[in-house]
Formats: structure tokens, sequence, C-alpha cells
């Protein structure tokens, strides 16, 4: 039977709870975040990991690959992800050379990343080669997924995003890669671009968690970058993306509608201006106010002559910290 994790019975996914979700069969779903509002959406839609994945180097930043992505960025986003997450594991991507230096650097800076960013777990690119550094990172109790195939940190020495594991000497990599991840310790890897029975055969192969992007339905869990999956890019589309909405679509006619209204002087009608009166003891003019009202968190309203009421009409008061359970 799969796990409801959106029922009242919800609790913080672990390490633990993926090894469990892998035993037991249930599906594994992450997807990326690199902020706070969106991370409680997918929190409360029920993802059970989110990535904060150096791909904010190009939905974020706009750039055209994730290269150039920062240590103190990584930081920065987690921060914010932290603040609007309260059950879904956080993953910290190690961006390009944070790691791949020395054994030393890439323990300091997977170290920030839980330190100052609030990571629960750390992901990096590479096999064989990482595994030494995956070893030592397990040893002093941070968790790692691997991340194998298509490796985004590598479009340079793959001549671009392509599939990668066609072929008997490029499939024999990714499986030696898996391996070596899997006996170094991963608790997870990410697989990207690889032909679907690859996905199959590694999945069936490592004990820790697969989770594809590009992969095939067999392994234990999917990952998808948001933006993608809510089809923010019109000019994005490649095979492994379903877009589960048209957000780029819907974004770009809310704000035509506005744009519209403000040039015809129809916005802000009396509905949404301030009148002499002071305010209703009310937050539904607040940005928040109907999921602060909801989860019992709403701020509470004083009488202090409408002063407090008039701060909250105004949209002042901030997006409550969520609890942790
Ligand atoms: O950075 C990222 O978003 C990723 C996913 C595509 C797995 O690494």
């Amino acid at each position: 039977m799969s796990k409801d994790t959106r029922s009242n019975a919800r609790r913080k996914v672990t390490v633990q709870t993926v090894a469990q979700m892998v035993e037991d069969g249930t599906k594994i779903s992450m997807v990326t975040a690199y902020d706070a509002t969106f991370a409680r959406l997918f929190d409360d839609a029920g993802c059970d990991m989110l990535l904060v994945g150096d791909s904010l180097g190009m939905v974020v930043k706009g750039e055209h690959s994730t290269l150039g992505v920062t240590l103190e960025e990584m930081i920065y986003h987690l921060r914010a992800v932290g603040r609007g997450t309260r059950y879904a594991q956080i993953v910290g991507d190690m961006p390009f050379m944070s790691y791949q230096s020395s054994i030393e650097d890439g323990l300091r800076n997977a170290g920030r990343l839980v330190k100052e960013g609030g990571a629960e777990t750390v992901k990096l690119e590479g096999g064989v080669e990482q595994a030494e550094l995956v070893r030592r990172l397990v040893a002093v109790g941070i968790p790692v997924m691997g991340h194998i195939g298509l490796r985004p940190q590598s479009v340079h020495a793959m001549g671009g995003y392509k599939v990668q594991g066609r072929g008997e000497a490029a499939r024999k990599k990714v499986l030696d890669d898996a391996l070596a991840l899997d006996e170094a310790g991963c608790y997870a890897m990410v697989l990207e671009g690889i032909p679907r029975d690859l996905g199959a055969e590694i999945t069936r192969t490592v004990s820790a968690a697969t989770i594809g992007i590009g992969a095939g339905v067999d392994c234990d869990g999917q990952v998808l970058v948001s933006y993608d999956l809510l089809g923010m890019n019109d000019d994005f589309r490649p095979k492994f993306v379903k877009r589960f909405d048209q957000l780029g679509l819907r974004i770009r006619t809310a704000v035509e509608a506005y744009v519209h209204e403000v040039r015809g002087g129809r916005f802000p009608d009396d509905a949404h201006s301030f009148g002499d009166e002071p305010a209703q003891k009310t937050n539904e003019a607040t940005p928040y106010g109907s999921a602060a009202a909801s989860a019992g968190t709403a701020p509470a309203v004083v009488d202090d002559g409408g002063a407090e009421a008039d701060a909250i009409a105004a949209g002042c008061i901030p997006l409550p910290i969520r609890p942790k359970p």
C-alpha cells in the first residue's frame, strides 16, 4: 500500500524515511526549490524532497549553465527554502568546483551547506572519482546523494547535454559509477539522462534510492526542475520533461490583466483602497492571510484603535515562520 505523505500522520522526511520508502516500493518525489514561497507550496503538495539545485544558475540567474553558481548563493537559497519547509527533506547541491579540487574542500564546503544553509543532505556529481569524498562525508555524518549519467557540471567534457550510457562501454561506466557511490555509502543517487533499461538495472542493483530525471519510470523516485514541470519556460521542451501546467502562460496572462487595469485606471478600485475609517480586524488583505488563518497561525490583532489592523491590511505582517514538526 502506498504511503500517503499528505495525511495528518505526515512526518519529517529523513534518510531513514527514504530507505523505508525504497523497501516498501513507495515512489519518492523530489522537485527543485529556490525560495520560501515555492518551498511552502511544494511541501504542502506532499513532495518528499526539495532539492536546492545548482539549476538555479539557469532558471533563477538566467545563465547558460550551472557552472557559475557559488557556495554563497547556494547557502542563501537553502536558507530561504528552509524557512518555507516543514516536512520535505532539504537537499543542498554542491556547486561546481566546491568539491572537485580536494577532499578537504569537499568536506569544508559540504559542512557549510549544512551549518550555514540548513541542508539536511548534500548532492554532488560524479561516480568512481568521488567515492572517497562520499565515504569521508558519510563518516562525519553528512548524508550524500550522488548524481551520475548526464552531469551538467561536466557539460563541456560531455560536449553538451547529451544522453549518457548508450553503448556497451558507456553503459558500463555509468553502472560502475552507481556501484562505487553505493559502496561508498550514498543514501540516494540521481540518475540523469540515461536509457530507461539502464535506470532499471541500476535500481535493481544498488541499495541506495535511485531518483531519475530522464532515466525512466523504474527508478525509486523522480526529480524535475520545478520551473520545467510548471511550464514556466516556453522555449525549453526536452523529451524527459512533462509539463503539469502552463504557469508561464498563466503568469503572463495575469500580469497582462494587471498592466491593462493600471493603464485604464481601474486598479486600485475602492475595494483595494483605504478610507478614513480604521480597517476591519481582518487579515484578508495580507499576501499570506488565508494560509496563515487556515494554519491557525494568523497574527493576533489587538485593540489599538485599528493601527495594527491597518498594518495587516497594508500587507505589513511578515510570513510567519513555519513551525517544524
Ligand atoms: O540542479 C538541479 O536541479 C539538479 C537536478 C536536475 C537533478 O541537479
